[in-house]
């Protein structure tokens, strides 16, 4: 594995290597299961794999968050070794954000919410910053987790709007046994949360469960799903941000013609926001 870390040493490569297709796998690091599953999806794709490991200042709203972000470089560096990438980026901060940025890419009204409501700025800091490390690695493919479903779906809009010649893969969320899905926030929680996490992934599974079996489509008793799960998990003293079914695409709010949906959920156990999704299907 290569390591490198700017932006020239980059165009070197690609300029020895002129005809090798290039996956790609943005991480912050502190890797783990889902993220290794992603390294060995986009090897199967691409001649030359890449990954970056980039813990990006303008996707965090709270600047403590970004300085508590675990940083975990020898052990992350071992497990991209272990499952054979080719390349490795690891940019500093100044290498990406030489100067204050001028520019950013920002969604419109189609993802000013879920996410965007709670969090203000992460996925605008967050679309500018993969825009960037696409402009860089010019990669052919390039892979996400559905695991941050809304993150998923507005990189494919911006791939689409901005015509960039890049095939996006949205790949399954990796869980542990009890159904919690993986994530570096996990290791934040207490011993007694941890046990109480799980909680959210069966609240998912028994709201798609009662979706999928209304005889048919009420916009009414959808609400009342989200709804009364809100209250549940708040009777467990969890801290609900939102719980809502929406189109598999667009993330609208559920229309009759809807086949496919999706339920988006993130609420906080204690200190720790903890985010997940399940796919469901009308028919
Ligand atoms: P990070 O949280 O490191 O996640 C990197 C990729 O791993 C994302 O596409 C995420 O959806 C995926 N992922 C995380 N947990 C997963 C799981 N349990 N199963 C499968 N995939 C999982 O997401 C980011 O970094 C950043 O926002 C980034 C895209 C790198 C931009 O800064």
């Amino acid at each position: 594995m290569e390591v490198v870390g700017t932006k020239q040493e980059i165009e070197k490569i690609r300029a020895l290597h002129p005809k090798q297709t290039r996956s790609y796998l943005p991480t912050m690091g502190n890797l783990h299961a889902g993220h290794a599953d992603l390294v060995q999806k986009a090897k199967k794709k691409g001649q030359q794999t890449w990954v970056s490991i980039f813990v990006n200042p303008l996707q965090f709203d709270v600047q403590q968050d970004f300085e508590l972000y675990p940083r975990t470089q020898a052990a992350d560096f071992e497990l991209l070794k272990n499952l054979d990438v080719d390349f490795l980026f690891l940019p500093e901060v100044s290498e990406i954000y030489p100067k204050a940025q001028t520019f950013f890419v920002e969604p419109t009204l189609h993802h000013r919410y879920l996410e965007d409501f709670f969090r203000p700025n992460h996925i605008k800091g967050m679309a500018t910053v993969v825009m960037k490390f696409f402009q860089i690695i010019q990669p052919h493919f390039a892979f996400f987790g559905k695991k941050d479903y809304q993150q998923l779906r507005v990189i494919e809009q911006m791939v689409e709007d901005f015509h960039l010649p890049i095939q996006i893969f949205g790949e399954e969320t990796v869980r542990e046994n009890s159904g919690l899905a993986l994530s570096s926030r996990n290791q934040f929680l207490n011993a007694a949360e941890k046990k109480e996490a799980s909680q959210l992934y069966q609240t998912l599974q028994n709201l798609k469960q009662s979706a999928e079996s209304l005889s048919f489509f009420s916009a009414e008793k959808i609400k009342n799903l989200e709804q009364s799960a809100i209250e549940n998990l708040e009777k467990r003293n969890w801290k609900v941000n939102y719980i809502f079914f929406g189109g598999q695409k667009t993330l609208a709010p559920l229309k009759a013609e809807d086949k496919n949906f999706v339920i988006l959920a993130a609420a906080y156990l204690g200190n720790t926001r903890l985010i997940d999704n399940l796919e469901g299907s009308f028919l």
